[in-house]
């Protein structure tokens, strides 16, 4: 467990602790509620003479007092710098203003940067952590759903290339991952519902009761009941951290917590970063790999159907853009687990089980034309 963080403070802020075990990388998630405007969630952490939150513009007005107020003990100086906010604006060009803030306030390499928002935030801040100074310590302050339940935990950082979706990047773990349940409620909706996709998706990767349990809570999500949104995240950490805990870097296992991502990334790209919401494409790209899965004999349709209207009920888009088939493949080659401009797909092998495979294009082809209006 990392030492610079205190976990005896867990009980005392009322949070569930999910541990992220890598040796000395190690960490705890917190999962509660009003951590951020707690001075105590932030006790652990090495005190420091500069932090920096980097958030957004939508981000900023909702949070960024509170967290900056809470951080003041433990740092001589707090800064909050606020990004433009979109998937359109995770480039080179605005990481760069993160390093502009470090180098023009004179940050040195005790400095922690926060990351404060959903994925867009949580990827760029640990990028930036990663590279400045060749590493510096940095939190996971996870503001939307799909943050929570996925992006803020594993340490993947990155930022997208013009030809692909989070090309330039570092795996990079960060300190502390605080998921504060209360920022879910001025989430927009739509933005709830692509948090949901990367909650679904665990269930036919690793755990089918839970994807029972999705299908029977899906209504008190969707209306965000505390109670049920507190599982949900809960149980999606346990899993990402078993498959992180075992395959940090992705040289195996660590490959399907990417299903769906493989048509969802051409998607993305295809259609221009930020016209469908990540999770939206990865949503869709699920119900496509889910027919490609059928396509080669390895699931029946009665899975299909049952994921399909899982993924609808929740408000996600289960009907890709038609692209055309010659346009998702290439975008897919550029995918990172492809191998010698071989795509490889995490497919459904039986549900609750997911596998890497490679298929014909005439195959994919076919699924891509049958799910694409
Ligand atoms: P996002 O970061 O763009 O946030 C979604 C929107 O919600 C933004 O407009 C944001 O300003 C707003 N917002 C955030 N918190 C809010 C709140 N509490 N109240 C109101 N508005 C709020 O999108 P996202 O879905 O969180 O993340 C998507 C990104 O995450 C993608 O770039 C994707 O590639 C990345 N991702 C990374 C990993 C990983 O392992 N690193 C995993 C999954 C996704
Ligand atoms: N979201 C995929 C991963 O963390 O590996």
């Amino acid at each position: 467990m990392n030492t610079s963080v205190n976990l005896k403070v867990a009980p005392a802020l009322n949070a569930t602790v999910v541990p992220i075990s890598l040796g000395d990388r190690s960490y705890p998630i917190y999962i509660g509620e009003n951590l951020i405007a707690n001075p105590l969630t932030w006790q652990g952490l090495q005190k420091a003479a500069y932090a920096l939150v980097v958030t957004n513009v939508t981000i900023a007005p909702l949070f960024a007092q509170q967290l900056k107020s809470a951080l003041q003990p433990m740092f001589e100086r707090v800064e909050v710098l606020s990004l433009p906010d979109g998937e359109e604006h995770k480039t080179f060009e605005t990481l760069n203003l993160i390093f502009d803030q470090l180098l023009g306030d004179g940050a040195d390499r005790k400095t922690t940067l926060f990351a404060l928002g959903g994925g867009v935030i949580g990827d760029m801040t640990g990028f930036a952590a990663a590279c400045y100074m060749r590493g510096v310590p940095f939190v996971q302050v996870a503001t939307t759903l799909l943050a929570q339940v996925d992006s803020s935990v594993g340490g993947k950082t990155a930022i997208n290339h013009p030809l692909g979706k989070n090309m330039i990047g570092a795996f990079y773990q960060p300190e502390l991952v605080i998921c504060d349940l209360n920022t879910l409620q001025t989430l927009p909706k739509r933005e709830l519902s692509a948090g949901l996709a990367e909650i679904i998706k665990y269930g036919p990767i690793a755990d089918m009761s839970f994807m029972g349990w999705i299908e029977e809570h899906l209504d008190a999500l969707m209306a965000k009941d505390p109670k049920a949104l507190a599982y949900a995240v809960k149980r999606s950490c346990e899993i990402k951290a078993g498959v992180v805990g075992a395959d940090e870097r992705e040289a195996g296992v660590r490959a399907i917590l990417n299903f769906g991502h493989t048509f969802g990334h051409a998607i993305e790209a295809g259609l221009g970063f930020g016209v469908w919401l990540h999770g939206e494409a990865v949503g869709c790209g699920m119900v496509m790999a889910a027919h490609l899965s059928q396509q080669l004999g390895l699931v029946e349709h009665s899975f299909v159907e049952r994921l399909t209207t899982l993924i609808s009920r929740a408000g996600l888009p289960v009907v890709g853009p038609k692209l055309g088939a010659d346009v998702y493949l290439e975008h897919m080659r550029v995918d990172k687990k492809a191998q010698n401009g071989q795509i490889r797909f995490v497919l459904i092998d039986q549900p609750g089980h997911a596998v890497l495979k490679g298929a014909e294009d005439n195959v994919v082809g076919r699924v891509i034309e049958q799910c694409c209006l």
